[in-house]
């Protein structure tokens, strides 16, 4: 297979993005949601994985048979996923045979096609404080050959700050979904770091704006199996099998920690990174824990 080129960053409807994500717009913004569909929405590097593992399991079970057998992106497209050598996440959506479809995107909230919002879908959003996610974003774009060259870590700290990052801006994204969810019931807002305090918690917070109700055997096999170390070590969620993820570089799975950016973070840093917060926040209530 050819090595695909590391993609320029460009302004897509205010939003930065590579083509990756942009090339199959017509169809994107022309999809067909139905009534069921769940999409799950977050920043990159925010827990998706997690969260879309979680609720695969919770819809559809922890039968062995299905569990071994489908990667979790085949169980949960990405909707506007167009990237050389991976099927368009609109073609594997219009395949998919579950129902619910889960839908999995990085959209900011003022590009979501608009049929989610005619068919009420429910939406299910995990924001993640900045700081480790821009360490866990750093990492990721290290390994993986389909987005821009990170450079080093403190070039990407400007960028962060600046927005200048496949899908845009942290800041605009986690105030924007934010801001939907006060006149959007349908639209529940997890945080990461509350998935790491306590995971049984946010499963019933997730089962019970679901509708769902999975015995208490249910959930604790569900823990275990989105446990990190269980997830890091199958190879369904863990990257092992994707030709763009370079695993010796960085794991895709790599700490699922609260507060790893202070092995990252000089001191100069997290005071420009402080300032600079206050301003870009002002308007939001929207609040992160950073530690826990
Ligand atoms: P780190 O890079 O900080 O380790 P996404 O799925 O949106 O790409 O998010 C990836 C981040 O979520 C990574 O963070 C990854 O380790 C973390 N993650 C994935 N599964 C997790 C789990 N079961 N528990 C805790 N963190 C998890």
């Amino acid at each position: 297979m050819e090595a695909c080129p590391r993609p320029e960053l460009f302004d897509f409807c205010g939003v930065s993005m590579t083509s990756y994500f942009t090339k199959n717009w017509e169809k994107v913004q022309a999809f067909q949601a139905r009534p069921d569909d769940i999409v799950i929405v977050t920043y990159p590097k925010s827990g998706t994985t997690w969260v879309c593992y979680i609720l695969d399991l919770l819809y559809f079970g922890c039968s062995q048979e299905r569990d071994a057998s489908l990667y979790l992106h085949e169980r949960v497209p990405f909707l506007e996923l167009a990237m050389p050598d991976y099927p368009y996440g609109t073609d594997e959506l219009e395949k998919l045979p579950t129902s619910p479809r889960l839908i999995k995107t990085h959209l900011p909230v003022q590009l979501l096609p608009k049929s989610f919002w005619e068919q009420k879908c429910r939406v299910v959003y995990v924001g993640r404080n900045p700081k480790d996610n821009a360490v866990s974003y750093f990492h990721f774009d290290r390994m993986n050959s389909l987005q821009p060259e990170p450079g080093d870590w403190n070039s990407f700290f400007h960028r962060f700050l600046d927005g200048n990052m496949v899908f845009g801006s942290w800041y605009d994204h986690v105030s924007g979904w934010w801001e939907k969810k006060q006149s959007y019931s349908n639209l529940l807002y997890l945080f990461y770091e509350d998935l790491v305090e306590d995971t049984g918690r946010e499963l019933g917070r997730l089962a019970s704006f679901l509708g769902l109700a999975p015995s208490a055997e249910d959930r604790q096999q569900i823990r275990e199996k989105v446990h990190f170390d269980s997830m890091k070590n199958n190879p369904m969620t863990n990257g092992s099998t994707d030709h763009i993820l370079d695993l010796s570089v960085s794991p895709f799975m790599r700490k699922g920690k609260v507060g790893d950016w202070k092995n990252h973070f000089t001191v100069a840093q997290n005071e420009v990174f402080e300032e600079h917060y206050l301003l870009k926040m002002k308007n939001s209530t929207v609040a992160f824990r950073t530690a826990l």
